[in-house]
């Protein structure tokens, strides 16, 4: 059979408003163009993330009903922990209600001031509970990571010979801790090889420094080094996601991912003394190290998701529908991120609105203009979200690149949904030349993105 199919069928439904194109014109206004500020009622195809956004399965939802809420020892809790023992062998595992609670705990205890923190690329949680430390959180990705129309596998990668150098050259305890994260979301979703994998961690052992993953996407990555790392074909998704744990020391893991799950982190690693020092901040904050944020309802659906994810039917699926996305917009000559990712379709915004300079914002135009025409909501990832604060110009200093993100959530939409996005995506490039940019006209004191107030640039003129 040619066509890969949704390896399953759709027995609840959540009904879609079609909103109409004036009612859209008028709900990007009252959200100051902000697709952070539009109302989900009123989006029709929702492509902003991947995270917490998935769709349970039978199996899930009918775990939900054996969830044990004791505080102390839940038997949900125990389920989780075999779990994630299983799938990843660290012996020591805290369920959190967020990965960037995990990464708040790990980072109050091994970052600081002076401290460097190296990873392929910093997920922007990461980085901040990394600063907010006062430790310096550092990105090495190979070098050709920011080029979008580099075709090349396994883009994600750390640069081991500058990892290398920072190793040699740091003082002795400057590097508490080091992380790769697989994949690597903010270099466009690219995975990480086995052998990357390999290297990086014979470095950070070799320096005497605890090698962490930032494994949100654990799953994605190991169905890439299956189909792509020569010597991995005939290996199961499981051996190779154990093999890409035993490598590292721990894991934080955001379970709204790949553990297709709606809400939930975890924290797993080997360490006790470092277990001993996880223990009393999670209690702090996240809860009891057997709940650790999470009802026990949740941690049963997440151990059933964990269970589901290495299928490699629905892992085939989820490619094949980025890739179907990703071919139909080439096709039209819009550029996008190669090689495709899984999690999502980049396409490089800056290229295709040439007309409008990065300082006005044409990822955000673009963002703009889909959710006019067909009530697609998708994410700027460049100027807007990493760009410079608005200086005495009235404008932004550019990020590296201008990216429009579409996020595709876990069995949730349809190859039909897919030629709607198509479709908007052929009407905007018949009139792309009369796009306008867009101005910030208020913006917060950090994480722009999230919360800025924007206005058509042509308004303000
Ligand atoms: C690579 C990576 N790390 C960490 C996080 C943070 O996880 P959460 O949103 O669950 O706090 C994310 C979320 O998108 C991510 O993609």
């Amino acid at each position: 059979m040619r066509t890969i199919i949704e390896p399953f069928r759709i027995r609840c439904v959540e009904p879609l408003r079609l909103s109409t194109r004036q009612e859209r014109e008028q709900a990007l206004r009252d959200a100051h163009y902000n697709m952070f500020g539009l109302r989900a009622r009123d989006v029709i195809i929702d492509l902003l993330t991947d995270s917490g956004t998935g769709a349970m399965s039978t199996l899930q939802w009918a775990a939900l009903m054996k969830g044990d809420e004791s505080y102390a020892g839940s038997d949900s809790y125990y389920e989780l922990r075999d779990v994630v023992r299983d799938l990843t062998g660290y012996e020591h595992v805290f369920p959190v209600h967020q990965g960037r609670a995990a990464e708040r705990i790990i980072a109050s205890i091994l970052a600081g001031p002076g401290k460097i923190i190296p990873n392929n690329t910093h997920f922007d949680t990461t980085r901040a509970n990394i600063e907010y430390t006062g430790a310096k959180a550092l990105d090495l990705p190979v070098a050709r990571a920011h080029e979008p129309a580099a075709d090349l596998p396994f883009k994600g990668n750390m640069e081991v010979e500058k990892l290398c150098e920072l190793l040699d050259g740091a003082a002795p305890g400057s590097v508490p801790l080091g992380l790769l994260t697989i994949t690597n979301n903010s270099c466009g979703g690219q995975p990480v090889s086995m052998s990357n994998i390999r290297a990086v961690s014979e470095l950070y052992r070799s320096a005497g420094v605890p090698f962490f993953l930032d494994a949100a996407r654990f799953a994605e990555n190991a169905y890439f080094i299956k189909l792509e790392e020569p010597g991995y074909q005939d290996r199961s998704l499981a051996e190779i996601v154990r093999e890409m744990f035993s490598l590292a020391d721990g894991c934080m893991i955001s379970a709204k991912k790949d553990g297709l799950v709606n809400m939930g982190g975890l924290l797993a690693l080997n360490d006790d003394a470092l277990a001993e020092k996880v223990r009393p901040l999670l209690i702090l904050t996240e809860g009891f190290p057997t709940y650790g944020g999470l009802a026990g309802r949740d941690m049963e659906a997440l151990a059933q998701g964990l269970r589901e994810i290495l299928d490699e039917n629905y892992l085939q699926y989820r490619l094949a529908s980025a890739r179907y996305l990703s071919s139909a917009l080439e096709g039209m000559g819009i550029p996008t991120v190669r090689p495709c990712a899984i999690h999502a379709v980049y396409v490089d915004a800056r290229s295709f609105l040439p007309h409008i300079r990065p300082e006005l914002l044409p990822g955000q135009s673009l963002c703009c203009e889909l959710y006019r025409v067909g009530g697609i909501r998708t994410v700027e990832i460049g100027t807007l979200m990493f760009g410079g604060r608005v200086g005495q110009s009235g404008l932004p200093t550019a990020a590296a690149l201008d990216l429009v993100r579409l996020t595709l959530p876990r069995r949730v939409y349809t190859q039909s949904h897919f030629d709607w996005v198509s479709e908007a995506f052929e009407e905007v490039v018949d009139r792309r030349d009369s796009l306008p940019g867009y101005k910030i006209v208020q913006e917060p004191p950090f994480l722009r993105a999230f919360t800025a107030q924007l206005e058509p640039a042509e308004e303000l003129e």
